[in-house]
């Protein structure tokens, strides 16, 4: 160890006299000086550091033909001033294959800044002002796998400005004013695998907006405005693997919502304010799924219990349970009929059934399978005898659906259907009597009074050949 140390240092000063050697190497000692005075942690004698660290330091301008020195691999210039990055900043920088930016108020990237940067492949430039990401921008980032863009202003992406960065893999938006996204956006990204398009204001995507991704498994709209999963859209994402859609305007989860989305292991819905419900068959065709978590959803009320499929789907042919987690936290839900069979339930690793107002009766006698842990979270709210007990301390004798309430329910029932019946009889009377039929039958009925016989005169009348004229 001390050994490799005592090379280190000897291999870094033989380096540094040859440094003093050269004019050309010394001009660079002189540029890597300017970055020193910037306030720049820079490296004491003796020390080789492969992460230059110039945050926090107050820079509100670069100066100009920056070398980087060969023996940095980081660069950082988080949370400084700078509003905006000229392409003549950096000459070279080789070596570097990270770079941040974050955390300052950049609006305007030069075509070229970063075309120095022949080996970059981490490039944040989150928490800026960029209000577009512009062709040019990116120019010479050909092995760029990260970019950050989260939290700026971004209203308008080019798709050309990613056909310079063909290998990059993650694509960070979060937190932007985009809106829409035009269908061709993506066009240049085959290999792009994660892609965080949190909070960007959208309502749909265009349809066929992934082809274009094959490779891409990981995916954020969460905190948007989608009133329909884009099923359509993400279908054409084959290994999308987990998929975030929480905080999204979801009202009812329908019947195939889901249907094509077969490779996705992973599902998020939390947080969805509008959520009443999810109908059968909503959550069939997830043939992957492994963690569903679907929690704190304030009105959710109700998920049937063939939401995951059921034998006669003709949406999948075997139902598409979690086999590994489920997540059911803090919904609105009273009662449950089981949407996973026992077996399905015993595979699951966690289960999380936790802060709904649960009415613990005989329909809820199916929680007695559930594990003790499962059980201990799982607290009634009614009826008034089993409030706040926990699920796990009752007995499946203890959970039974009240007799008289039965009764007064079946009497509610009754009492309405006379009440219908009396309704229908009326109307059918009123309309009866203005029908052909009504008239022959209130006409007979009228005839048979002895007074409303028919007048002589009045059927004379009739033959009046005078009255013809
Ligand atoms: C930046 O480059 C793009 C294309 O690469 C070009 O269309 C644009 O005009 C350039 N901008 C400037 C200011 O040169």
């Amino acid at each position: 160890m001390l050994l490799a140390l005592v090379l280190c240092l000897s291999v870094h000063l033989a380096y540094s006299i040859n440094n003093t050697a050269s004019p050309f190497l010394n001009s660079l000692h002189q540029r890597k000086q300017m970055l020193c005075e910037l306030g720049c942690k820079c490296p004491e004698t003796g020390q080789i550091l492969t992460f230059l660290d110039c945050s926090r330091r107050g820079i509100s301008n670069l100066p100009t033909s920056l070398l980087i020195d060969s023996t940095f691999n980081s660069l950082s210039f988080k949370s400084n001033h700078l509003e905006s990055l000229k392409v003549n900043t950096f000459t070279r920088a080789d070596e570097v294959q990270e770079l941040d930016f974050s955390l300052n108020m950049i609006a305007k990237i030069d075509n070229y800044t970063f075309a120095p940067f022949m080996s970059l492949v981490h490039l944040r430039l989150s928490h800026n002002r960029l209000s577009q990401v512009t062709p040019g921008m990116l120019n010479g980032l050909w092995n760029l796998r990260l970019l950050e863009l989260g939290h700026n202003f971004i209203e308008r992406i080019s798709f050309q400005s990613f056909q310079v960065t063909p290998n990059l893999q993650e694509l960070r938006l979060q937190y932007n004013p985009l809106f829409n996204l035009p269908e061709n956006v993506f066009r240049y990204l085959h290999h792009l695998e994660k892609l965080d398009l949190k909070d960007t204001g959208l309502v749909l995507l265009p349809d066929n907006v992934f082809r274009p991704t094959p490779r891409l498994h990981w995916l954020s709209l969460a905190m948007n405005a989608f009133e329909n999963v884009p099923e359509e859209a993400l279908s054409h994402a084959p290994h999308l693997e987990i998929l975030d859609l929480s905080e999204n305007d979801f009202t009812i989860l329908v019947e195939g919502a889901f249907r094509r989305l077969s490779s996705v292991s992973v599902l998020y819905l939390n947080n969805l304010k509008k959520l009443t419900r999810i109908e059968r068959e909503a959550l069939a065709g997830l043939e992957k799924l492994k963690t569903f978590s679907c929690s704190y959803n304030p009105k959710l009320s109700y998920i049937d219990e063939n939401a995951f499929g059921s034998i006669h789907s003709n949406i999948s042919k075997p139902r598409t349970p979690p086999r590994e987690m489920l997540y059911l936290r803090q919904n609105a839900l009273r009662t449950l009929k089981s949407p996973l069979d026992a077996k399905s339930w015993s595979s699951l690793s966690f289960v999380d059934l936790a802060d709904n107002p649960w009415k613990c009766d005989c329909k809820l006698n199916w929680m007695m399978q559930l594990t003790k842990e499962t059980k201990v979270n799982i607290k009634c709210d009614t009826p008034l005898s089993l409030r706040s007990r926990t699920f796990d301390s009752i007995d499946s004798s203890e959970l039974h659906c009240n007799g008289n309430w039965a009764i007064a329910t079946f009497a509610l029932v009754v009492a309405c259907m006379v009440a219908f019946a009396a309704v229908m009889l009326a109307v059918s009377a009123v309309v009866c009597s203005r029908t052909p039929v009504g008239l022959y039958v209130r006409a007979k009925q009228q005839f048979s009074y002895d007074k409303v016989q028919p007048k002589t005169e009045t059927v004379d009348l009739e033959w009046d050949p005078s009255a013809d004229m």
